[in-house]
């Protein structure tokens, strides 16, 4: 798994320096499959319930799963990116969310706090604790800066699949759920609205976007529990 994720996380970063006003996220797609072929890694996503590309591409209200499109990325837009591997056997799976350009302080002020909010939540991802204690500081993390927790998409176990149990919701109460071992390894992944949590998912069957248009911003590492605190696994 440590191959997969910092495999994972080395393209992620490798396309988030390729984002600039003009660059489509079509684009960035291609980046992403190149670099995941110079290094044999399989691309998660590709195929994965019919999801047609590598990457995902998800600009300013747009939460997760935004498809790639040939329009070109402007000053000021934010973008979320999310991206997996598979390498013998494992995956790894993390996302980042990028400015564009010059963007607001608005912006700025969300994906700041959505990315302290994840390691929040990852700081509570140690042997003895319980699920609801990462999910709640998560919440009560972004939830002090006016922001809201999207409730429809979660965080997820991942190993030898993408997705496994258990579910790790970005809400919740501490002392509630699972209790953590060491050797349990998951995505971690706020997904923070600047208002509204509500989101709906639009006619293509992928993309999910804000209910109110508000922005979005998504982080996502994937981690291990082990007796010496959390590792991180995506990572350069
Ligand atoms: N990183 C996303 C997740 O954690 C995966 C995208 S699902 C796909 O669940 F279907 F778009 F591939
Ligand atoms: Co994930």
């Amino acid at each position: 798994m440590r191959v997969a994720c910092k495999t994972a996380y080395e393209i992620l970063t490798i396309v988030s320096e390729f984002v600039e006003p003009g660059i489509s996220t079509f684009e960035l797609d291609r980046i992403a499959a190149f670099e995941a072929s110079k290094r044999k890694a399989k691309c998660a996503f590709k195929g994965y319930h019919g999801y047609p590309s590598s990457l995902c591409c998800s600009p300013n209200s747009q939460v997760v799963h935004g498809l790639p499109t040939k329009d070109a990325l402007k000053s000021g837009d934010i973008l979320s990116l999310d991206f997996g591997v598979f390498i013998d056997d494992f995956y790894g799976d993390a996302a980042v969310t990028v400015p564009v350009g010059h963007v607001s302080s608005a912006a700025e002020r969300l994906m700041s706090v959505t990315k302290q909010s994840l390691h929040a939540g990852i700081e509570k991802a140690v042997p003895g604790n319980r699920l609801g204690d990462i999910s709640f500081a998560v919440q009560s993390f972004v939830e002090g800066y006016g922001y809201s927790v999207v409730r429809d998409f979660v965080g997820h176990g991942i190993g030898r699949n993408l997705h496994e149990d258990p579910q790790i919701p970005n809400y919740g109460s501490p002392g509630k759920g699972l209790k953590l071992k060491a050797g349990m390894v998951f995505a971690i992944e706020p997904m923070i609205n600047e208002k509204s949590h509500e989101v709906i998912v639009l006619d293509d069957h992928w993309t999910v976007v804000t209910s109110d248009g508000g922005l979005s911003a998504h982080f996502e590492h994937t981690v291990a529990i082990t007796d010496k605190g959390p590792e991180i696994l995506t990572h350069i």
